[in-house]
């Protein structure tokens, strides 16, 4: 078997932390640079390791300039950072590297879009309540905006209610609104290695994806 060299960007956050640890972590993996600019690295440097996969949970602007770099050097891209639209990155769907977007890497998270996708096909109303930590710069969520277009076939404009509070880390609920009754589907992250999982089976998978950009970690399963 042969080791996947993975650069991260953001690698001094939050996210990016527990990327790192779990990437080192991970027996087919081996981690060639940690690019942050408090860590004083540029993704040049990193680029400069060869790297196969770059992942990157930095902000919005950031990630798409990186997500070109990274591509133009025939490095593949796997990207959790939320807040800009995957359109953004519809033109590199040539590109001679993949790139794989997910706005929500835990499987629970997955598995809360897709019921309440199913159940947007039998209740009259909904509405989104997402709940995160108070650091967190982009509202609404990505998984909210997601869960919403997934929904939007059947009920229009769902909705979203953005909290920001210390103590949550990534909290969603979607309420279902119908006569003489409602329906909660809620999913909680109660902690950063919930992503991981995730993030490593996209690290695994990002260079044989049938198509690119591919957004969804429902994709990969
Ligand atoms: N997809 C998911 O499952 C998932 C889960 C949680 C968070 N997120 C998203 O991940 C992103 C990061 O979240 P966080 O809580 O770790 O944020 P954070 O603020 O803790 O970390 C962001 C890091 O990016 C760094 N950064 C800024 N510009 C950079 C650049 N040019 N190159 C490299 N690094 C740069 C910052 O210095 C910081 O260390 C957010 O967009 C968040 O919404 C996604």
């Amino acid at each position: 078997m042969s080791t996947i060299r993975v650069a991260v960007a953001g690698a001094a956050g939050r996210m990016g932390q527990t990327v790192c640890d779990a990437v080192a972590g991970a027996d087919d993996m081996e981690l060639v640079a940690r690019v942050d600019p408090a860590l004083d690295t540029t993704l040049a440097q990193a680029l400069s390791e060869r790297p196969d996969v770059l992942v990157d949970f930095t902000v919005p602007t950031t990630a798409v300039a990186n997500t070109r770099e990274a591509v133009a050097a025939g490095v593949h891209v796997v990207i959790g950072t939320t807040g800009f639209d995957p359109g953004e990155l519809s033109d590199l769907s040539d590109a001679k590297a993949n790139i794989f977007i997910a706005p929500n890497f835990a499987i629970g998270a997955v598995l809360m879009m897709q019921f309440a996708a199913a159940a947007a096909r039998h209740m009259r109303k909904a509405e989104i309540i997402e709940l995160h930590h108070d650091s967190k710069v982009d509202a609404p969520s990505g998984t909210a905006a997601r869960t919403a277009s997934l929904m939007s076939d059947e009920l229009g404009d769902v909705p979203i209610h953005s909290v920001r509070l210390p103590g949550l880390v990534a909290h969603q609920e979607v309420i279902f609104g119908d006569v003489g009754q409602t329906l909660t589907i809620r999913h909680d992250s109660t902690d950063r290695t919930s992503f991981m999982p995730g993030v490593l089976l996209a690290i695994r998978r990002v260079s044989a994806l049938a198509e690119s950009p591919t957004v969804g970690l429902e994709q990969l399963l």
